[in-house]
């Protein structure tokens, strides 16, 4: 494990390594917490594997399902069952055979209207706000025991791209962006930095050649998204050997 500023990055093989890893922290993570236990799940594929890891006999077993909640870091405005929806994915590969259907917290899409989906992120600021039992995150109990994130080509993280203002959103715990900067061009809802900072622990999984050159930037210290994304615990970054940017120094 190295020290990176403010991240700490763990190199692993490849993604099947990655996967096993992610599974442990998870399961580490809950460990830690004998009460009800919140995990933040994120979309794209970079989680798949993980996923499926859950769902099979060896990790399954080491999950108390019934005191933990799922929740969704971001979400692409399209309906449940659409196969671009993060979280219907998650439920699909793992979520729907192992946890109880209440403590599954999907981002709605279906009930706002798709040119606001401003008011999904209202409907899911108000639930995430009831589960904490709060109005404002205290940093001494966060919101989450782990946030899964991934980064995309442009150095997004969650919904949160480059240059937005949704970016410097410092009052909303979730918010609505009418248009995404990569595929696919959808509008989305994606929780901001203060509540997905709001963790034990934000884990990154990056994986692939075809990541590398963001990385590069990423690690370089460039002002982008997948940057500002920090835990107020730990901050760690999983990556593979074929992400690794050039001359890496684990
Ligand atoms: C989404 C995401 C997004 C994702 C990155 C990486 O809804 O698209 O949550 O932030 O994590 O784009 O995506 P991949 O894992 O597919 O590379």
């Amino acid at each position: 494990m190295a020290a990176r500023d403010h991240r700490h990055v763990i190199t692993v093989a490849d993604p099947a390594a990655m996967a096993r890893t992610a599974a442990e922290r998870i399961v580490a993570r809950i460990s830690e917490n004998p009460g009800r236990v919140a995990i933040c799940l994120t979309g794209g594929s970079s989680p798949r594997q993980l996923y499926q890891l859950l769902a099979g006999e060896t990790w399954r077993g080491k999950i108390p399902w019934q005191r933990v909640h799922w929740f969704i870091g971001d979400e692409r405005f399209v309906p449940a069952d659409d196969p671009l929806n993060n979280m219907g994915a998650a439920r699909k590969v793992f979520l729907d055979q192992l946890a109880p259907a209440s403590n599954i917290h999907p981002i709605p899409t279906s009930t706002a209207d798709p040119a606001d989906p401003d008011r999904g992120a209202a409907v899911y600021e108000a639930g995430l706000k009831s589960f904490y039992g709060a109005d404002e995150l205290d940093p001494a109990r966060p919101l989450f025991d782990l946030v899964l994130m991934g980064v995309g080509p442009d150095g997004h993280t969650a919904s949160l791209f480059p240059g937005y203002p949704t970016l410097d959103e410092v009052r909303r715990w979730v918010v609505g962006v009418p248009k995404a900067n990569v595929e696919p061009f959808v509008p989305r809802i994606s929780l901001t930095l203060p509540t997905l900072a709001s963790c034990r622990e934000m884990l990154f999984e990056v994986a692939g050649a075809d990541k590398r050159a963001i990385l590069t930037r990423v690690f370089s210290g460039e002002n982008l998204p997948a940057n500002r994304a920090r835990s107020t615990g730990e901050t760690i970054w999983l990556v593979d050997q074929a992400a690794l940017p050039e001359g890496f120094r684990g």
